[in-house]
Formats: structure tokens, C-alpha cells, sequence
């Protein structure tokens, strides 16, 4: 066998949630490319409409449904169809994901950073913060109990977590729910690994640094933020959804089948500090 066989997810039947935009859709997109069998949840009915369409008429094997990680008996039952459709579940990206909104600065712009009072911890509604936990953490919990529920009888899976930079790292512009949400994920992500690992199931978590999405209204589109992003990513850019695709295939492929409980970070060096 070749090295390059190791990568092969030819057949896979691969789960993404909020696969319909940004980071899920750069996974389906690298995972379908080579030849899985894609399944896209999400919450956006039009969004995933438009997406599921587009893949299958570039020929790629993609379904899509709408599935909510905050309802969990329907999330269920959306895992039990895409294993009825494809046969089997081999691969689970529990990716979806939302801003917190603001946090306690608001600087995404320019080098000032200012104070701004709705971020404050003192304004910070239970609504705000409920909603960030249910999606970006309890979700996550939610997306991992139904994968390992069709991976452990077949002694065998893939489960990626989508966490953050910003779980591992502070950064005050964003709310401080999301914070604990990731950091959150990433160390259930670690314990679950624990649990799976005699199942021949890999749990690993990916924790990016600033990617071009529609995240929090899309404010990464602005050229102004991606120039200002740059300047502090010490390889000067801002990260893109196809970035994802080498480290998707990676982590979703037998390339990495000794490998588990571990959070990679993609973030063009962000994390490590001022480069110069
Ligand atoms: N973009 C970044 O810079 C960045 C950085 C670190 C981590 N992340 C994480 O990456 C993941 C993907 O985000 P993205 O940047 O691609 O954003 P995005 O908004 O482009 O995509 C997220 C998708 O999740 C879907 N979604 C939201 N709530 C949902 C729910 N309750 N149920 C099902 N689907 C839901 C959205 O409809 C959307 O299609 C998130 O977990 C996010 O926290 C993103």
C-alpha cells in the first residue's frame, strides 16, 4: 500500500454539522472531493439547499437536511437517516457554531481597542450567554453522543470537534460565553477520546484561528477586519475555508488512526505571538 492510500476516505459516509457555510462547507468539500458520502445538517434550510445542489451537480455524493445541535431527539433521528442513506457512519464533524457577539472590547478595526458597554460581564444577558453554551458546547455534546451511538457498535469512526483558538487563548473582542464554550468542547473532545479509544474511534478537535465565514454576520468579509487580522497572523494572512482541507482529510482519513484526544491549531502561527 502506498502512503498516499492512508489518505483515502473514498466510500466514507461523512456527518457535518453546520456544514452548510464557511468551515463545514470547506470540509464537505475536501471529504466529498475524494470521493465520501457527504451529509450536510444545518439550521439555514436556505443556505443548505443551495449548497447540497450545488456539490451534487459538481457530481459529488452530498445530502443535505435540516438539523438543529439544540434539538437533540431531532438530531437523532437526522444521524439514523444519514446512516439509513448511506449505510453507515464513519466520520462526524461537530462543527456548528456561533459569535457570542461582542465582547467586553470592540476593535476588529484599526490597533484602538475600546471598552464597550454592552460586553461588559455586568450587561452580559443569561439569554446571551445560554444561547452561545447550547449551541457551541451542549451541541457539540449532543453531535458526539449520536455519533458514537452508530460508531461504537462498528468498533470503529472518526469524530472532529470544531473548537477555537479562542478556547485556548483569551481574546476580549469576542464574548466571553464563547470562551467557555470552546474550552468546553476541547476538553469533553479529550475525554470522550478516553472513553472511545479501545473502540478503534479517534476523537480530535480542530482549533482555528481567524477564517474568512459568514460567522457572526460575516464580519470577516470586511477587507478592513482581513487587513488588520493580517498584520498580527505572523504568516500575514487570514485564514480561508480551504485551508481546512489537509487537515480535514487528515484527521477524517486511516492517516491518523493512532491519534486521538488531541486539538491541532490552524492558525497561520496566530497563537504563538508576535512575530513581528
Ligand atoms: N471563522 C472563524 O474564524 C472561526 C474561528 C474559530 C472557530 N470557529 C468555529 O468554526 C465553526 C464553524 O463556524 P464558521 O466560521 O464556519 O461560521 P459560519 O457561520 O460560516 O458557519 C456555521 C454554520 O453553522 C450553522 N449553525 C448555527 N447554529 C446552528 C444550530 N443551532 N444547528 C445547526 N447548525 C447551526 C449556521 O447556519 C452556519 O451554516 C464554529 O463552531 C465556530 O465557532 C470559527
Amino acid at each position: 500500500m502506498k502512503i498516499a492510500d492512508l489518505f483515502k476516505v473514498e466510500g466514507h459516509s461523512v456527518v457535518i454539522t453546520g456544514g452548510a457555510s464557511g468551515l463545514g462547507l470547506g470540509f464537505a468539500e475536501a471529504l466529498a472531493e475524494n470521493g465520501a458520502l457527504v451529509t450536510l445538517l444545518d439550521i439555514d434550510e436556505a443556505r443548505i439547499a443551495a449548497e447540497t445542489r450545488r456539490l451534487t451537480e459538481l457530481g459529488y455524493d452530498v445530502r443535505g437536511e435540516v438539523a438543529d445541535v439544540r434539538d437533540h431527539p431531532a438530531l437523532d433521528r437526522a444521524f439514523d437517516a444519514a446512516a439509513a442513506a448511506h449505510g453507515k457512519i464513519d466520520v462526524v464533524f461537530a462543527n456548528a457554531g456561533i459569535d457570542s457577539g461582542i465582547g467586553y472590547l470592540n476593535a476588529w478595526v484599526g490597533d484602538k481597542r475600546e471598552r464597550v458597554p454592552e460586553g461588559a460581564i455586568e450587561h452580559y444577558t443569561d439569554e446571551r450567554w445560554e444561547r452561545t453554551i447550547d449551541i457551541n458546547l451542549n451541541g457539540v455534546f449532543a453531535t458526539c453522543r449520536a455519533a458514537a451511538r452508530h460508531m461504537r457498535p462498528r468498533r470503529q469512526g472518526r469524530i472532529i470537534v470544531t473548537t477555537s483558538l479562542a478556547g485556548l487563548t483569551q481574546e476580549a473582542v469576542i464574548g466571553s460565553a464563547y470562551m467557555a464554550a470552546k474550552a468546553g468542547a476541547a476538553h469533553f473532545m479529550r475525554n470522550l477520546a478516553l472513553e472511545l479509544a479501545a473502540y478503534n474511534i479517534c476523537v480530535n478537535a480542530i482549533a482555528p484561528g481567524f477564517f474568512v465565514t459568514n460567522i457572526g454576520g460575516g464580519h470577516a468579509h470586511n477587507p478592513k477586519t482581513q487587513e488588520t487580522v493580517a498584520a498580527r497572523v505572523p504568516m500575514h494572512r487570514v485564514g480561508w475555508p480551504k485551508d481546512m482541507a489537509g487537515l480535514a482529510l487528515f484527521l477524517a482519513s486511516p492517516a491518523c488512526d493512532y491519534i486521538t484526544g488531541q486539538q491541532i491549531v490552524i492558525d497561520g502561527g496566530w497563537g504563538l505571538g508576535v512575530a513581528d
